[in-house]
């Protein structure tokens, strides 16, 4: 056998091998997920999220459930009766799929929206809706035009700035508590993925700016002047991610009515379709 191919083998052979082991690793971490999700762990419920389920289930769910969640034979939420429901995760496929020869239709909602619903049904029985502060989008749009100059950094739908990220589909990405955890403590609350990166090339240039893309070789950001930058990783002599955000807490300058407005509005921002 000639070396060309011998190589070409071994190659073929450890692709090979990488695959399988990626495959196992993949079923081992899904296999853990559904376990995570089978209730062997509590679930923890964030009041925001309680909060935003409650506002969902007031408005297309009372109509056939009722106020307490007890109309229908058989189904209490309030009372964690169930007919089929046993998991958080059946009740978020019953509200995606619906029941099939029932009035429970399918509903169409993300994942802040279940996240949302199953928060709620959870804490129905705790919850006092008298306290439910609803938030208003309208005053929330006001406040992040206006007040809370929010719109100086984000832009909506591709309205605006780009030195933060675009605003556009976040009510169908991050859950209402991310959300809220983001306003009052935006550098705790960051997700990876969100956060800035400083990169200084080998002939001493810094660039500052957001990720919008990362490979193993080369990294595309938007810096401080709004430029597109593509940058080599082999060029780079330094690269790290930033801990810090530019992005100011809101913990002080607004109200919980105000942030529940904020909220609200941010909520509803699904993208165009
Ligand atoms: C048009 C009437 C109607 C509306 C609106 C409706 N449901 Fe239902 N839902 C039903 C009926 C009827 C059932 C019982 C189906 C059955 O017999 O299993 C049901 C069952 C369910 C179940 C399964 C309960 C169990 O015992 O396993 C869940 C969860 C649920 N609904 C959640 C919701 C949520 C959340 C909303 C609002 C987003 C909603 N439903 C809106 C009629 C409705
Ligand atoms: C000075 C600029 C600035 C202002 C003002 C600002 N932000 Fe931000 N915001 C950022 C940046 C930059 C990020 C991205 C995270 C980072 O710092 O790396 C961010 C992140 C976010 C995120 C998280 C995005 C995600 O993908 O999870 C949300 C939500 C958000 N901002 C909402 C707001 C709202 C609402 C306001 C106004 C009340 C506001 N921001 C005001 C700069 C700003």
């Amino acid at each position: 056998m000639n070396r060309g191919l011998f190589v070409k083998l071994c190659r073929s052979v450890y692709r090979k091998l990488l695959a399988c082991v990626m495959a196992c690793a993949t079923f081992a971490f899904c296999f853990s997920c559904v376990r995570a999700q089978g209730q062997d762990r509590a679930p923890v419920y964030y009041p925001a999220d309680i909060q935003y389920g409650a506002q969902i289930f007031a408005s297309q769910c009372t109509a056939c459930h009722g106020e307490n969640g007890d109309l229908i034979p058989g189904v209490n939420f309030r009372a964690g009766q169930f007919k089929r429901v046993i998991s958080d995760s059946d009740i978020r496929l019953t509200v995606t799929t619906g029941v099939p020869g029932t009035a429970m239709q399918p509903f169409n909602f993300g994942a802040s929206e279940l996240t949302g619903i199953v928060s709620y049904l959870r804490n129905m029985s705790s919850f006092d809706t008298k306290g439910l502060m609803l938030g208003n989008r309208a005053r929330g749009q006001e406040l992040f035009e206006g007040a809370g100059k929010c719109a100086t950094c984000h832009a909506v739908n591709g309205k605006g700035p780009r030195v933060a990220p675009d605003l556009g589909d976040i009510g169908s990405m991050r859950t209402a508590d991310l959300l809220h955890r983001t306003l009052l403590d935006p550098a705790g609350a960051m997700l990876p993925v969100s956060r800035s990166v400083r990169a200084v090339t080998k002939d001493g240039k810094t660039i500052n700016g957001r990720r919008l893309n990362e490979d193993t070789y080369s990294v595309q950001l938007i810096d401080e002047q709004e430029h597109l930058v593509s940058l080599v990783k082999s060029d780079l002599r330094e690269y790290a991610v930033v801990k810090t955000t530019p992005m100011p807490s809101y913990k002080d300058k607004f109200s919980a009515q105000e942030l529940a407005d904020l909220e609200a509005y941010l909520l509803s921002l699904k993208g165009v379709k």
